[in-house]
């Protein structure tokens, strides 16, 4: 399954190739620019149905594309244990600012994710793919400060920047669709999460990870190492109070 989707897009990107070349925004390649609050009104209408509670109240501030590892331990040996999760890392694209204004929007949202895991293991294809497509600025990263997950914008202009610091309010399994991760897993859940102790700052204070691919840990500890990461790519919807 992985390395048919994989083999699709190496041959989409070789016919694509000699016409990125020709692209102006090209230059951009290496230096990504940082990236002030835009209005993603048109966005915030297309975001991805879920039985998660809505935002209500709150703006849509970023759309982040989340590519890297969740991170799980096990108690070795024991075949009825569950696996714990001691953190995540994750480096987070702009994709919001360009598909704000993407006419083909709708269509791509619910690719995206599965597109960026299954290229994430070809560093120079990935690299390829988010500059085609208009993602490669960084945001920030997503990891633990300790037990809480944490995202850092710290590439968002201006200061202060924007940083949330969550905790977990509610979760849905990610639709059938979703992309399953390299070991046959479903998709990681899709979770809404929001301020911890008012610690946030920067006008954000809620994060939807959703579109999920990869990224899930097993059942139980069976067969097991006492450390493990899972590659996975997620979409993190930030969401602030309205400016
Ligand atoms: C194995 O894990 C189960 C479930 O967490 C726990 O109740 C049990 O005590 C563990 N067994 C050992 C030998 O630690
Ligand atoms: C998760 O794995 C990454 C990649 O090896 C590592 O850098 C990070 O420190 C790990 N995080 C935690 C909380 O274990």
């Amino acid at each position: 399954m992985k390395v048919s989707i994989l083999s699709t897009v190496v041959a989409a990107l070789s016919v694509l190739a000699p016409s990125v070349h020709a692209l102006p925004s090209w230059p951009s390649y290496g230096k990504p620019e940082p990236r002030g609050n835009t209005n993603l009104a048109r966005l915030a209408l297309q975001a991805p149905k879920s039985t998660l509670p809505a935002p209500t109240g709150l703006q849509l501030k970023f759309v982040g594309l989340g590519i890297g590892t969740q991170n799980y331990t096990c108690q070795v040996g024991n075949d009825t244990a569950a696996p714990g999760t001691t953190g995540a890392l994750a480096k987070l694209y702009d994709i919001g600012s360009r598909l704000n204004t993407d006419p083909m929007s709708q269509w791509k949202l619910n690719t995206i994710s599965g597109l960026a895991l299954s290229l994430s293991s070809h560093p120079k294809l990935l690299d390829g793919y988010l500059m085609m497509q208009g993602y490669q600025r960084v945001l920030g990263e997503h990891f633990f400060t300790q037990t809480t997950p944490t995202f850092s914008l710290y590439k968002v202009t201006p200061l202060p920047f924007p940083v949330a610091f969550v905790t977990k309010d509610d979760v849905m399994d990610a639709p059938k669709t979703a992309c399953p991760g390299q070991d046959g897993l479903p998709a990681i859940q899709w979770v809404k999460l929001s301020d911890k102790d008012g610690r946030s700052q920067g006008g954000v204070n809620t994060v939807y990870r959703l579109e999920t691919a990869g990224g899930n840990k097993p059942a139980t500890c069976k067969g097991q190492k006492a450390h493990w990461e899972v590659p996975y790519a997620a979409q993190y919807w930030v969401y602030g109070p309205k400016s």
